[in-house]
């Protein structure tokens, strides 16, 4: 099997240590370069060669920039001033869904090939490789040298490659679908953790296995969403007692999940447009 391409990574945060991991489990990583020593200290105890310094970037095949969405186009200036000859010979990639190539233009102009490449999957910290297991990942190459590259790339992470061409909205909606999928479900999961804590029961006994069957449920559903409880029942009465037991700092958080809810349970013909006016009007919505 040929080798792999030679990976640097920059930006040592949730993304960029897990790929910096799953690289170099795959012998391919060069260097991940960061700023900070906590950084430095993490990629000492997993034997990553971290760099902190420009002049110290041995030249790599493809260069990853794990920043902040708002630190990309930033960063590419920085890489193409940095004095790397070699980059006009790589292909420099962000991994930012909501975003198209763009803000690796100074990149692009020095010659880089540049490329998008977005894996669907949510990523905290410790850096958990196993989570590109499976993934999808979209990719938006400017090249056919960029895309075939990615696409090995991504396939010896066990990931799976879709090339799209998306416009600026699609891609918008695209992200926004990840964050739904991932950071807005945590959101949900902490608020039933509150209510239970409130209640006196044990979060982690009682929440797991509700939570791994609405997951289930809904992914094994077939026509019919899966919905139950108070809402697609119209049970007035008890939502009335939820709300009134509601801690005051909770009662925004739970207002704003139910009117969702109504929102999926009307569009799903399972509330009606009399029923909906009635939960709004217990939630003090006009
Ligand atoms: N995390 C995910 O689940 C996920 C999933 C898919 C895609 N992504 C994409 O991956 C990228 C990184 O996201 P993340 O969640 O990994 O971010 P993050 O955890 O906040 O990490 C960002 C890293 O970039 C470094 N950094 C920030 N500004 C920098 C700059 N100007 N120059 C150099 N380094 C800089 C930070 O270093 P310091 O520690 O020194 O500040 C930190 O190591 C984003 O484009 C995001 O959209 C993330």
């Amino acid at each position: 099997m040929d080798a792999l391409p030679a990976c640097g990574v920059i930006g040592p945060g949730r993304l960029g240590r897990t790929l910096a991991l799953a690289l170099h489990e795959r012998g391919c990583l060069r260097w991940l370069k960061g700023r900070s020593p906590g950084s430095a200290e993490w990629a000492r105890r997993h034997g990553i060669p971290y760099v902190l310094e420009w002049q110290q970037l041995e030249p790599v095949e493809v260069v990853w920039l794990t920043v902040p969405d708002r630190a990309l186009a930033e960063l590419a200036g920085e890489c193409a001033r940095a004095g790397m000859p070699w980059i006009a010979r790589s292909v420099v990639v962000h991994c930012a869904g909501a975003f198209g190539v763009e803000p690796l233009n100074a990149c692009a102009e020095v010659g880089a090939e540049t490329a998008v490449a977005h894996p669907f999957q949510t990523f905290p910290l410790p850096a958990q490789p196993q989570r590109l297991h499976c993934c999808p990942w979209s990719i938006e190459a400017r090249t056919p040298k960029a895309a075939r590259v990615l696409a090995e790339l991504v396939r010896a992470l066990e990931g799976i490659p879709v090339f799209v061409q998306r416009s600026p909205q699609q891609r918008a909606l695209y992200h926004a679908a990840a964050v739904a999928a991932s950071n807005l479900l945590v959101a949900v999961l902490k608020l039933a953790e509150e209510l239970a804590r409130g209640s006196g029961i044990p979060p982690t006994l009682f929440l797991e296995p509700i939570v791994r069957a609405s997951v289930e449920n809904y992914f094994a559903a077939v026509g019919a969403i899966p919905l139950t409880g108070p809402v697609v029942r119209a049970d007035w009465e008890t939502l009335r007692r939820h709300w009134e037991a509601l801690p005051e700092p909770l009662r925004a958080p739970y207002r704003h999940a139910l009117l969702l809810l109504a929102e999926v349970a009307r569009s799903e013909g399972l509330l009606s447009e009399a029923q909906q006016r009635e939960l709004h009007s217990l939630l003090g919505v006009v």
